[in-house]
């Protein structure tokens, strides 16, 4: 059987969609100058021990490659240690509680069945422009308590940082590198100007949401600054939407290309959660996290110095065949699937339990509203142009017999 990969075009840097799998789980790239993590049991060496492996990669960039990157530090979970990073989780997680998510699940269902409402009769729609980008974005728009109306706003600015999003040198710099850094900073500014005004708004009008819960949070008396809220909503605007449209995307990908699981979760949606995190696992949204080395240390037989920037690529991790049986089928019913797509340790997704609820909610939906929803075969899926994420952007499909 033909893979995903070799059907439709996914990203030709990502080679572990294609079956193949490098000898070397740990190796060095002269061409970006950092070291490239692939195995598993490696990946999770680089994710459980901050010590070592610091996620303050941003001392590694040279300055002029990002001259205003300390900007967008201050409040980024993602790029924090211990201990500041364990004050400022506890923090935010006063305020992001499993409570607030799971009372989400009507307001999801509500939203999807509104969406789909809009396609209710057609012949055929685009699943990414009709569901999985708007849903997972007016979610945490209205989570957060900015207007969900702004969410063209919100997809021209994020876009572009995609398109961006590439792997780059970190010792020399093309002149293209030096465009895609100024227009990725350019749509920083307007994201962080864009919520820094909401941000100040709330503290002079708080109301029930997320950014007042987050200038309000205190923990041993202390409270988040202005830069540390913005930059923080800021991450959760980001990670909270295309991270879900792109599961969304791929998992109705994933079941249509496999007619026997398609049938059997259809026919038992108690499938569902397993389906969805094989998803995860065979088509891996997120797929690298970086970590910063502080001292020299062995990975997967490797010596890598100190201050190395390393590239953990969590969706090969997840086709390591040392840990998965078979890493190249698709298979919900997988008995042991410890994969990475959410990370570990400590900066384990803080969005986890919320990207799996619209999953499963807004899969649920679709699966009761189309019983004949597959693929348009004259319209192949297009991805995301970018070797950092897996993700379907284009989704053409048939609703009706
Ligand atoms: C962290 C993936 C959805 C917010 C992470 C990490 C991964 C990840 C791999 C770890 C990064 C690292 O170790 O450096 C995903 C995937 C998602 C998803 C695949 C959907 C399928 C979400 C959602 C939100 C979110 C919906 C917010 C509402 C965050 C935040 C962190 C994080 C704030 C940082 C946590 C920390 O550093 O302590 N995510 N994410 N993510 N995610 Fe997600």
């Amino acid at each position: 059987m033909t893979t995903i990969a070799e059907n439709w075009g996914v990203h030709e840097a990502q080679f572990w969609l294609r079956g193949e799998f490098p000898a070397d789980p740990v190796g060095f790239e002269p061409a970006t100058g950092a070291w490239n993590v692939y195995g598993h049991a490696e990946a999770l060496q680089t994710l459980s021990d901050p010590k070592v492996f610091s996620s303050d990669t941003a001392r590694l960039i040279p300055k002029e490659m990002s001259p205003k990157k300390d900007q967008f530090i201050e409040g980024n979970l993602l790029q924090m240690d211990p201990p500041d990073h364990k004050k400022l989780r506890t923090l935010v997680s006063h305020a992001f509680t499993p409570k607030v998510v799971a009372d989400l699940e009507p307001r999801i269902a509500t939203l999807t069945n509104e969406l789909l409402d809009a396609v209710d009769g057609a012949d055929s729609m685009e699943l990414v422009t009709h569901l999985a980008y708007p849903l997972p974005v007016i979610v945490i728009a209205e989570l957060l308590g900015i207007p969900a109306s702004d969410r063209d706003l919100f997809k021209e600015w994020v876009d572009t940082l995609l398109r961006n999003s590439q792997q780059r040198s970190l010792t020399e710099q093309t002149e293209e590198d030096r465009k895609a850094a100024e227009e990725t900073q350019e749509q920083l500014n307007n994201l962080v100007g864009y919520l820094g005004e909401h941000v100040e708004d709330r503290r002079k009008n708080p109301r029930e949401d997320l950014l007042t819960k987050l200038v309000e949070a205190e923990v041993d008396g202390t409270k988040l600054t202005q830069n540390e809220v913005v930059n923080f909503a800021n991450v959760l605007l980001l990670a909270g939407h295309i991270t879900t449209t792109m599961l969304l995307g791929n998992t109705v990908l994933c079941l249509d290309s496999h007619p026997d699981e398609y049938r059997r979760v259809r026919e038992d949606r108690s499938l569902l959660p397993a389906t969805i995190e094989e998803s995860l696992r065979f088509l891996s949204p997120f797929a690298l996290v970086a970590r910063a080395t502080t001292t020299e240390v062995e990975l997967g037989g490797q010596k890598i110095p100190a201050d190395s920037m390393l590239f953990t690529w969590v969706a090969a991790a997840n086709r390591d065949p040392r840990t998965f049986t078979d890493p190249g089928k698709f298979d919900p019913a997988r008995k042991h699937n410890p994969h990475l797509a959410f990370g570990r340790g400590i900066h384990f997704c803080i969005g986890a339990p919320l990207a799996r609820l619209e999953g499963k909610t807004a899969l649920n939906i679709l699966l009761d509203r189309f019983p004949d929803l597959r693929t348009d075969p004259a319209v192949p899926p297009s991805f995301i142009p970018s070797p950092h994420m897996t993700g379907v952007n284009g989704l053409q499909l048939l609703l009706k017999p």
